[in-house]
């Protein structure tokens, strides 16, 4: 679903607003509502209740900021996108890189396939041809066990169990593992629980009809049977910074290196958004660093290229989220997001993810190939060295403004500049009182 008024003109100057307007624009917008405001304002997200059923030996609540990125339209809709990350720059940039899309292209985005991979290893087969005959023999009794029973729910969602496949893996004694892949369509769930459930559920039929010792059952988080993919086009580009980015992406495809870190930018778009969702981003990630190893080394899981004078940039990757199920309905700051993202459905969530990640690494890159990053970065990141450095409440703006003119002069800054500056400060406000009493 769109948003309320017209997005270009709410987005304007939205980084300059106090947070009290921000809510105000955001409720404009239809982002929030009022009560999600009162929320927000009145620190009832404080709870500890919730966290005692969370997790165990709960001691508080770890906060993290949460903003919002603008500007953001994604296949013609227009979303306000929250982000629960404590890194500086990250949000600034990807609404940043959205408006220059906005401005000159588009965000596509799409899902392709729709089943999820639960395993089932026999560590030591004993006869793998029999097994394969016995699971294909017996595929539509096991899928209809799974389908009439654990995962009756999902079928009933248009999901279910889909299909069972079997693999064979080389062992280094000599000998020959099995490994069966069902198949299975959890519809808005991220899956987990559900993929376990049925995995476990078929231990002792497949056992039964096979003859085989089943050993583990779990889910695998390399789920390349469901893939979000998303494109950005930029139209017109100037043609050498194309080139750069071009270059860049060149540089992240063939070395493992550069890969690390262009895949890292990505997520710097995906993780706050699966945080702030209350998915579990420790599975996408190892979802994503797996796919990015698909072809026996670590790549880029973007790439970008100059189409005659366009900018075009993709990812494709397993971005596996979920709307219900785990925490994204318990979590009343979760569901919040949810709601602000106005998401159904577990792909509509996957495919924002994908964009953003996309947008993220289009902004890096950007950087990289012009300015570099420090600059940008350091420009936002002053606000932490100047509280690091112990300035109070009324040397802050003081001692931000002496940063901000170092870092234009030496086009470099760090914590121990900061504190020599607070220092000098100091050591001056101190003299002028000490003249001022004089007098
Ligand atoms: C920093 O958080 C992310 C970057 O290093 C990503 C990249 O190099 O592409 C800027």
């Amino acid at each position: 679903m769109a948003l309320k008024h017209s997005a270009e003109q709410l987005f304007q100057g939205f980084s300059k607003l106090s947070r009290m307007e921000r809510y105000q624009a955001l409720v404009k917008m239809g982002a929030l509502t009022e009560d999600d405001v009162r929320y927000f304002t009145s620190g009832k997200n404080l709870k500890t209740e919730l966290a005692e059923k969370l997790v165990e030996n709960v001691i508080g609540y770890f906060h993290l900021p949460l903003g919002v990125a603008t500007n953001l339209k994604i296949d013609g809709k227009d979303y306000v996108i929250p982000m629960a990350v404590e890194e500086t720059s990250i949000i600034a940039a990807l609404s940043k890189t959205a408006k220059w899309i906005r401005r000159c292209g588009e965000i596509k985005t799409e899902i392709i396939g729709d089943t999820l991979i639960g395993q089932i290893q026999i560590a030591h087969v004993k006869n793998f041809d029999k097994l394969k005959k016995s699971i294909l023999v017996n595929k539509s009794y096991l899928i209809n066990l799974v389908n009439e029973g654990i995962a009756s729910g999902l079928v009933r969602r248009g999901g279910g169990a889909k299909d069972i496949i079997i693999r064979k893996i080389k062992r280094e004694d000599g000998q020959l593992m099995a490994v069966l892949h069902i198949l299975v369509d959890c519809c808005d769930a991220m899956g987990a629980n559900i993929l376990n459930q049925i995995c476990e559920t078929l231990k002792l039929p497949i056992e039964n009809c096979s003859g085989e010792k089943v050993t583990i059952c779990i889910l695998s988080n390399l789920n390349d049977r469901k893939l979000t993919c998303a494109k950005v086009i930029i139209k017109k580009i100037d043609p050498d910074l194309g080139r750069s980015i071009e270059e860049a992406s060149l540089f992240a495809q063939h070395d493992p290196y550069r890969a690390a870190t262009n895949n890292k930018g990505v997520l710097n778009g995906i993780d706050p958004i699966l945080i702030a969702t209350g998915n579990d981003w420790r599975a996408v990630e190892a979802g994503i660093h797996a796919y990015a190893c698909r072809n026996g080394q670590y790549q880029s899981i973007t790439d970008w290229r100059m189409e005659k004078q366009n900018l075009v940039g993709t990812f494709k990757a397993p971005l596996i989220v979920g709307t219900v199920g785990g925490v994204t309905q318990l979590h009343p700051t979760a569901k919040l997001c949810l709601n602000m993202l106005k998401v159904k459905h577990a792909n509509d969530l996957s495919r924002i993810i994908a964009a953003a990640g996309l947008v993220q690494n289009l902004g890096a890159l950007c950087a990289l190939a012009t300015e570099g990053v420090v600059q940008g970065h350091m420009k936002l990141h002053i606000n932490n060295l100047t509280l690091s450095a112990g300035a109070n409440e009324d040397e802050f703006p003081v001692l931000k403004k002496r940063l901000e003119e170092f870092l234009k002069v030496h086009k470099r800054i760090s914590l121990s500049h900061a504190v020599e500056l607070l220092k000098e400060l100091r050591r001056n406000n101190l003299s002028s009182a000490k003249q001022r009493t004089a007098f």
